[in-house]
């Protein structure tokens, strides 16, 4: 079965209408600190609006527990969507309360509202499904119809994400069938070379991407903190470098597998050392092979991909006609390990075929490092979400949607 979109609502005009999206952007300090997700929900929002919807804006921010804490409201974020839209948001500072029902009663054609955090109500993300789904009724009895858009919510089963979306006529917003045009490109008829780039602190958040596509492209680059345990499996020490000791025998599966699939499995050939963690560490550039020889004796630890690995992997991504990347390469949030990001970022934008960065922490670090989206053919607004439709998972908010892989 096919996606159920947009038109299969029929006429929206004078509806009104739920949008669940993924409003759950970083924040430091109160401030929204990449509003990458709040841009990318404008297409769909803008499209009901424009066809005469009244619309209810529902997101999640955080991981809050089942309560109100203010450090997690929504209200900045509803602000800025009002900024974004050019237009008037209000905002409701409960979700099932007495604010939020006076508001959507308030409610004209052409008007938004947004909710405050739906996870502050624990029957949300409740594992009892007849909670999920009271909780879902009372948003439901809110509106006429029910637009899923939340892209980086669709692997988890919650309420506003799965039992919304069976109560009421329901389907994909524009933001979630563009995401699955481009993936879907990954994952059927990648044009080849196909190069994926992983990064971040984890293995083990990456064990079934890495496993699901190993079979499938021509070069696998491993990078960020993850890298250590790739060397550690070949026999490297690390130093004090992150390591993940208990995936040391997963991640020798996987170099073996690699050698039978005649994929190649790069792995950096120098590091960016340093003597502590932080902005003002001494650093060397050490070979991976010994990096237990560095000034600092054996309390060096690796925080960034050196400078001949960099040039090594963007001279791959460059030649390649389909890059995926997901997780940086070093500490790119301290200048002095942000390189090596910066420079797989740079190739991304180089590539003559389709460029896709992984949502989360690659997204936020091309941001935080200048690039502008129109640079890559794709920044994913779905971080786990993301890596779980490459692994081939069944994605729950897809599914509900009419979509099967
Ligand atoms: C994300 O940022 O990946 C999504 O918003 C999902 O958030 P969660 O991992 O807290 O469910």
């Amino acid at each position: 079965m096919a996606l159920r979109t947009l038109d299969s609502l029929g006429s929206l005009s004078g509806k009104r209408i739920l949008v669940r999206c993924d409003l759950n952007v970083p924040m430091k300090g109160g401030a929204i600190t990449d509003d990458g997700r709040v841009r990318a929900s404008l297409r769909t929002i803008n499209t009901l609006l424009n066809a005469g919807a009244q619309v209810i804006v529902l997101s999640h921010l955080g991981r809050p527990d089942g309560a109100p804490d203010p450090q997690y409201s929504l209200a900045p974020v509803a602000q800025r969507l009002s900024e974004l839209l050019g237009k008037r948001v209000t905002f409701a500072s409960d979700t099932v309360g007495g604010a939020a029902e006076a508001e959507v009663n308030r409610l004209t054609n052409g008007d938004v509202l947004v909710l405050e955090n739906l996870r502050f109500n624990p029957e949300e993300t409740s594992k009892d499904e007849n909670e999920r789904r009271g909780f879902a009724q009372k948003l439901a009895d809110y509106a006429d119809a029910f637009v899923s858009d939340g892209f980086g919510v669709v692997h988890r089963k919650q309420a506003s994400v799965y039992e919304l979306a069976t109560l009421l006529p329901s389907a994909a917003g524009l933001l979630i069938a563009s995401e699955l045009g481009v993936l879907e490109r990954l994952t059927s008829t990648p044009e080849r070379p196909y190069t994926v780039v992983l990064g971040g602190s984890k293995v083990s958040d990456k064990l079934g991407v890495i496993e699901h596509l190993l079979p499938k492209v021509d070069s696998l680059l491993i990078g960020g903190g993850m890298l250590f345990t790739f060397l550690a499996a070949q026999g490297h020490s690390v130093g004090k470098s992150l390591l993940e000791s208990d995936q040391i025998e997963a991640v020798r599966g996987y170099l073996e597998a690699a050698d039978r699939h005649g994929v190649r499995i790069v792995l950096p050939t120098d590091i960016v050392m340093a003597s502590e963690f932080g902005a003002k560490a001494k650093t060397a550039v050490r070979p991976a092979d010994s990096l237990e020889d560095t000034p600092f004796g054996d309390s060096g630890l690796g925080l960034d991909i050196g400078p001949d690995s960099a040039a090594a992997f963007a001279e791959i991504i460059r030649s390649s006609k389909t890059v995926f990347w997901n997780g940086p390469m070093g500490v790119f949030e301290l200048e002095p390990f942000a390189d090596g990001t910066r420079r797989i970022a740079e190739a991304l934008t180089e590539v003559d075929g389709l460029s896709v960065v992984g949502g989360g922490d690659s997204a936020a670090a091309v941001r935080a490092l200048d690039f502008s989206d129109d640079r890559f053919g794709h920044i994913s607004t779905g971080g786990g979400a993301s890596l779980e439709f490459l692994e081939g998972k069944r994605l729950p908010g897809l599914e509900i949607l009419g979509w099967q892989a």
